[in-house]
């Protein structure tokens, strides 16, 4: 039995029989990745990760994080993309919201180098002045601009803070095994440094010392992300293929683009998942909008959003695909059992006219109002799926990476587009190195700014 489950009641009949009849096809397409046969198969090094590498690496990240000689309430890491998103994503899932100021012993975990606001990086430089940092700057390139910025303004004050031989303690670098500007900074300024595997490319790399070092350093059970990563790449692997979720989540998408949708929601009830989904939407808009092709990832929160886009995808144009993911809720709180459960109040005045939702918990009136928002949007010609996990914990969010990497991967291929490159990410970067003027971009800068 699987571990995500994929409902498709409301995806409709004819859609159904469509994606039944597509089955072959995402079979054979997930054969060409675990065979090395696909296009891009030079990195398809996530496929099966945990059981070939990712186990022994949740050991050493272990011991040497036991070894460390330096004390830290703080995980800064840098780096954009695939370079932290996943970290990111399970960050906020599994920490207490307001970490730091409730479950104070436990080490906060921040971000930096996912953009290039200089207001943002001040703030973190005051957090900073409040703990005792640690620093893992991450990037696979080893020159992307925005952690690289990050990374100087971070380096000098960790040196003017606490002295070139001690911040060298407090920073870790995950890098490539040899190339690039920081696997030469980490030489020479014996930093601790990890590999990102050349077969894995940015957005694929969570389960990698990419996300497993800071989050083992922020105190999450990276062997529980591995072990449900690890669980559904199991089932991958044999048994009755054509009704597994992985596969007919990809399928379904293939069917509702070949059915004129073009735009993907991801939705969601609780509000620790908006990392998850920030992660999806990489992971599916890097790899599969290319060749003017791909569904276009959008993620929504409910209720929330259903009072502000809810309005347009019930009755905007009708070329919405929707997936709503679904975890029994675990919570973070440090309350007794008891107390997680909270339920609305009996009331003696029924003045709010909710007395009919007195003694429900809030998790089933939210999934109830889930199930009443899929009905309508249905209702409302937008085919829907859900994804359900058991409760949230480390393990299902391991296993919804397993889930989504394949599903991804499959898609692509589905759709006839490389999963693993993203050329497009280029357009961006050389126009900013020709208007910051970077050497040999000058006349690219010229040009530019005749356009401005
Ligand atoms: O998925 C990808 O490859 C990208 O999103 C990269 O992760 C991102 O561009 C960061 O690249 P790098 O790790 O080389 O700094």
């Amino acid at each position: 039995m699987s571990l995500i489950k994929l409902d498709e009641k409301f995806l409709g009949t004819e859609l159904r029989e469509k994606v039944d009849a597509k089955m072959s096809v995402a079979v054979e397409k997930l054969h060409s990745i675990q065979e090395k046969s696909c296009v891009g198969s030079e990195y398809t090094g996530w496929w099966d990760y945990p059981q070939i590498y990712g186990f022994n690496l949740v050991k050493d990240v272990q011991a040497y994080i036991n070894s460390l000689d330096v004390a830290y309430d703080l995980v800064l890491v840098i780096g954009i993309g695939g370079s932290y998103l996943g970290t990111r994503a399970v960050s906020s899932a599994m920490q207490h919201s307001y970490q730091g100021l409730v479950n104070s012993d436990k080490p906060l975990i921040s971000f930096l180098g996912h953009h290039l606001s200089e207001t943002a990086m001040i703030e973190v430089l005051d957090l900073l002045d409040e703990r005792q940092p640690i620093v893992n700057v991450i990037s696979k390139s080893g020159t992307t601009t925005e952690p690289s910025v990050a990374f100087r303004v971070v380096r000098k004050y960790m040196e003017d803070r606490f002295g070139k031989d001690e911040a060298s303690k407090r920073i870790i670098a995950t890098t490539d095994k040899d190339k690039g500007a920081l696997r030469q900074v980490s030489q020479d300024l014996g930093y601790k440094s990890f590999v990102v595997p050349d077969d894995i490319g940015g957005r694929y790399s969570v389960l990698s010392p990419v996300g497993i070092v800071p989050l083992a350093l922020a105190k999450i059970d990276v062997e529980a992300l591995m072990e449900g990563a690890h669980q559904v790449f199991n089932e991958l692997k044999s048994g009755d293929l054509n009704n597994h979720p992985v596969l007919r989540y990809a399928a379904a998408r293939n069917v509702a683009y070949e059915s004129d949708k073009r735009i993907e929601i991801l939705s969601y009830i609780n509000p620790k998942l908006f990392y998850v989904v920030e992660w999806w939407k990489q992971l599916f808009g890097e790899s599969e909008g290319k060749d003017g092709k791909g569904l276009f990832p959008a993620g929504l929160a409910y209720t929330t959003d259903l009072h502000s886009l809810g309005q347009y995808v019930q009755e905007g144009v009708r070329n919405l695909f929707e997936t709503f993911i679904h975890f029994d809720d675990a919570s973070t709180s440090h309350r007794g059992a008891v107390e997680q459960q909270l339920k609305v109040p009996v009331s003696e005045s029924n003045v709010d006219q909710i007395g009919y939702l007195e003694g429900k918990r809030i998790n089933d009136i939210n999934y109830g109002a889930m199930v009443a928002t899929k009905i309508a949007h249905f209702d409302g010609q937008v085919p829907c799926v859900e994804i359900q996990a058991p409760s949230l914990s480390e393990k299902t969010i391991g296993a919804l990476f397993a889930f989504f990497e394949t599903a991804c991967a499959v898609s692509c291929l589905m759709l006839d587009v490389n999963p693993f490159d993203q050329p497009g990410v280029e357009a961006y970067k050389k126009n900013l190195f020709g208007l910051m003027g970077k050497p040999g971009f000058e006349d690219l800068g010229q040009e530019l700014k005749t356009r401005l």
